[in-house]
């Protein structure tokens, strides 16, 4: 069975790489931190016995081909880009485990069919650019060009960030894989919420992703003299920012599963007596029905409009994107669950409240996900915490899913 040592001691040596004082991680996509870690899990992919390649958006892919030459490939995938301060688990766990399972079939030499990737996916959490899903966008074949032209905090666009490590944009189609040639993906995760920890089980079987909706709001006024202007003659971009922040909030807890995050602000010019001139926030916004998404948006929008022709401030929304809530496929959970029961799991179901690159696939390609339990849910944090025993129950199922589809 899998090595349930060599799984943790890679999670954490990969959790050093992008180490902050805080104890989190931060890795963005295409630095020298993100550099490193597809290095080294490269290494561990080499010492899997697997085949290596980069693609044209900088996926690393190890491959071990199975008995038959052409048969679809059964994908396992994950990210290992983080949010900043994030935690060790998010992302690493999947592909390190996707690792560990080829490597115990080499070991154990156990003969599949169908061949097996593993996928360490270009930019899932979007924190460098506002856009996420990047790698797995460009092998759904959904990327497009001028995606591309989205910018960091330096205003370094995607493209120019991927030319910088050697990697040319205008080859993004070249990532996309045909639907005939893959039979499934799965991916292992951490739940990164508390549905597991409070049921008492280590592992669950996803249904289905909330779809993120990603907006960065501007908001213009007029900056001017804190002494000087009376409250009544001001355009208060920030004021009017925080009106709609909290109507955005109070219309997120009407609906059971929709949660709304602002989570960048900046206020200019940023004078502790001076009127800000202009604001920017981000909202993020997800549920797992689209259909409620729409109706709360639109709700959001026509208040905020109101809120800003009142306090006389200019509104715009910059889209970043909208992405679509994906159901997992019937056929792979079933997988999972008779997985579950192999690694002696009693079968549970869960959504996932967070994105994941399997989502970009669920139109092209069955598509399933396993959770592990998450210490107190908390994720997207230093303290994110799951323990090297549900590690490796997850890694089990994922073995035992994998046996199955290939
Ligand atoms: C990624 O973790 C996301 O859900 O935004
Ligand atoms: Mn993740
Ligand atoms: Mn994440």
């Amino acid at each position: 069975m899998i090595n349930e040592e060599r799984l943790w001691n890679r999670l954490m040596a990969l959790g050093e790489l992008g180490k902050q004082p805080s104890g989190g991680v931060t890795r963005f996509s295409f630095t020298k931190e993100e550099r490193q870690a597809k290095q080294l899990v490269a290494s561990y992919m080499e010492e899997a016995g697997m085949r290596i390649r980069e693609d044209a958006v900088g996926n690393l892919i190890g491959r071990r081909d199975g008995r038959l030459a052409n048969a679809p490939a059964v994908l396992i995938g994950s990210h290992i880009d983080t949010v900043p301060d994030g935690g060790m688990f998010d992302g690493a766990l999947g592909v390190l485990a996707g690792i560990e399972v080829v490597q115990t079939l080499n070991e154990q030499r156990i003969q599949h069919d169908h061949p097996i990737e593993v996928i360490a996916f270009t930019d899932e959490e979007g924190s460098r650019f506002g856009f996420g899903m990047i790698g797995s966008r460009a092998m759904a074949g959904t990327l497009r060009e001028e995606q591309l032209g989205q910018v960091d905090s330096d205003g370094v666009t995607i493209g120019e960030a991927m030319k910088r490590v050697g990697l040319d944009p205008l080859n993004i189609g070249e990532a996309s894989k045909e639907p005939s040639t893959v039979k499934a993906y799965v991916e292992l995760h951490i739940e990164q919420g508390r549905v597991l920890e409070k049921q008492g089980l280590p592992a669950g079987v996803v249904s289905g992703i909330a779809g993120p909706l990603w907006t960065r709001w501007i908001l213009t006024g007029e900056a001017g003299h804190a002494g000087a202007n009376p409250m009544d003659s001001r355009k208060d971009p920030l004021m009017a920012a925080a009106e709609i922040m909290q109507f955005i909030e109070e219309e997120a807890n009407k609906y059971p599963a929709t949660v709304a995050t602002v989570g960048q602000i900046s206020v200019k010019p940023g004078g502790v007596n001076v009127i800000p001139g202009e604001v920017e926030f981000t909202l993020d916004h997800r549920t797992i029905d689209e259909e409620i998404r729409n109706v709360v948006e639109n709700k959001i929008i026509a208040q905020a409009e109101q809120i800003c022709r009142r306090r006389r401030v200019e509104l715009y929304i910059e889209p970043l994107q909208r992405v679509t809530p994906a159901p997992c496929s019937d056929s792979i959970q079933e997988v999972i669950r008779e997985a579950c029961r192999k690694t002696g799991i009693e079968p549970f179901t869960l959504p996932s409240g967070a994105g994941h690159d399997g989502m970009q696939f669920y139109n092209a390609w069955p598509m399933g996900m396993i959770f592990i339990r998450s210490k107190e849910g908390i994720s997207h944090n230093p303290a994110e915490w799951s323990s090297k025993e549900d590690c490796a129950i997850g890694t089990k199922i994922l073995f035992e899913t994998i046996r199955e589809l290939t």
